[in-house]
């Protein structure tokens, strides 16, 4: 069995961020998004695995993942010079895959059980392909797969404007070598893309096996700023220990779990748990609240920060004010000269978005 994690695409719905970064590399609980995948299908027993890249941020990831050493697996890199779709991007991996069956997870996704089980359930059973499906409040945003009374799919459609169920497709599949024939047998869809929901049909209608796992633990599909807000959430709320690597004054508070990097100074601060703060920081005089992630190397002095996540070399400096859900990204400052502005000084990306409340 082999693995294909996904990490092609623009993710253009996540710029700015994703005009300097790739998606799949922004941090939830200061790791990014790509390693809790990696991790998934490692824990699953499988050690080849193929990493799809774009031309635009490949070399990014690259240079993050490495060649798969420190996991002990054998990471293969597959460009896809653009996306032109899930079912596309399998076909660029198709010398890689060969005959093996495998599990595509794509690279923005975030399963709480990871894959193991339904790797085995795969292996043992004669499924041609096993797809995950979720119950969703917004089944449009996701491919949706009908049922019969039998728990049997009946059709799948790609975001569909009427949808037949609420049960969406879940970034995880497995296959068989016999995805690869649908694959060719299937055209673009109206926005252009080879879409695996379509494989998958004609996998359907060509009488091939395909079995379905509907999940009941969480699933999250980190698209958007406020995705990823929550996978921060659920990640950190989940976190157990606690861990303080840093220096801590006698007037800072602590509670809750928290952990705290090496090299991190923290002086008159309150920071109340779930929450993390990577390594070589410094925090003045500042609260840092549940569900806060800030990364390597950030500055904070004066400031309220919660349920929010600070890239690495972030500086926060004498701000007086409270941040509360954002994404901040990497090497940001943020200052603030008057307790009460009369003006506001920025410099803003293209596409920025700024909220004053
Ligand atoms: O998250 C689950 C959903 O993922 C499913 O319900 C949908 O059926 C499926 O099409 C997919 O929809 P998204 O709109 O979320 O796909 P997105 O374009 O965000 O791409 C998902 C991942 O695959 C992302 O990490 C980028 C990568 N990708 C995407 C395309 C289109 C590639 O590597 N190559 C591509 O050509």
């Amino acid at each position: 069995m082999k693995g294909l994690i996904l990490s092609g695409g623009k993710g253009t719905r996540m710029r700015p961020i994703t005009h300097t970064a790739a998606k799949q590399l922004l941090p939830v609980a200061n790791k990014p998004i790509l390693f809790y995948a990696i991790e998934a299908i490692k824990a699953a027993g499988i050690y080849e695995l193929g990493i799809i890249i774009s031309p635009e941020t490949g070399q990014d990831i690259k240079h993050i993942v490495g060649n798969g050493e420190r996991w002990g697996m054998q990471i293969t890199y597959l460009l896809q010079h653009e996306p032109l779709g899930l079912a596309h991007a399998v076909k660029t991996a198709r010398d890689f895959l060969g005959d093996a069956p495998f599990v595509m997870y794509l690279g923005d996704n975030l399963i709480k059980d990871g894959v193991a089980p339904l790797v085995d359930r795969f292996k043992a059973g004669q499924a041609d392909a096993l797809i995950l499906l979720k119950e969703v409040t917004n089944p449009s945003a996701f491919g949706v797969a009908q049922l019969n009374g039998n728990g049997r799919i009946l059709c799948l459609e790609e975001k569909p404007a009427k949808p037949k169920s609420n049960l969406a497709l879940v970034g995880v599949y497995l296959f068989n070598k016999n995805i690869h024939k649908a694959i060719d047998e299937i055209k673009p869809s109206k926005r252009g893309e080879l879409e695996i929901t379509d494989a998958i049909q004609q996998l359907i209608d060509t009488n091939f096996h395909v079995d379905s796992h509907v999940l009941h633990s969480w699933w999250l599909d980190t698209g958007k700023k406020d995705d990823m807000l929550e996978a921060n959430r659920v990640v950190l709320d989940e976190m157990t220990d606690v861990s303080m690597d840093g220096g801590i004054d006698e007037h800072t508070r602590i509670s809750g779990r928290v952990h705290i990097g090496k090299g991190t100074t923290l002086k008159h601060c309150s920071i109340r748990g779930p929450a993390v703060i990577g390594e070589n920081c410094s925090l003045e005089y500042s609260y840092v609240g549940p569900f806060t992630s800030i990364g390597n190397g950030a500055r904070v002095s004066h400031a309220e920060i919660e349920h929010s996540i600070l890239r690495e070399h972030c500086r926060i400096i004498d701000f007086h004010g409270r941040i509360e859900d954002s994404l901040i990204g990497v090497n940001v400052e943020l200052t603030r000269s008057q307790l009460k502005p009369v003006a506001y000084r920025l410099m803003l990306g293209d596409d920025s978005k700024v909220e004053v409340v």
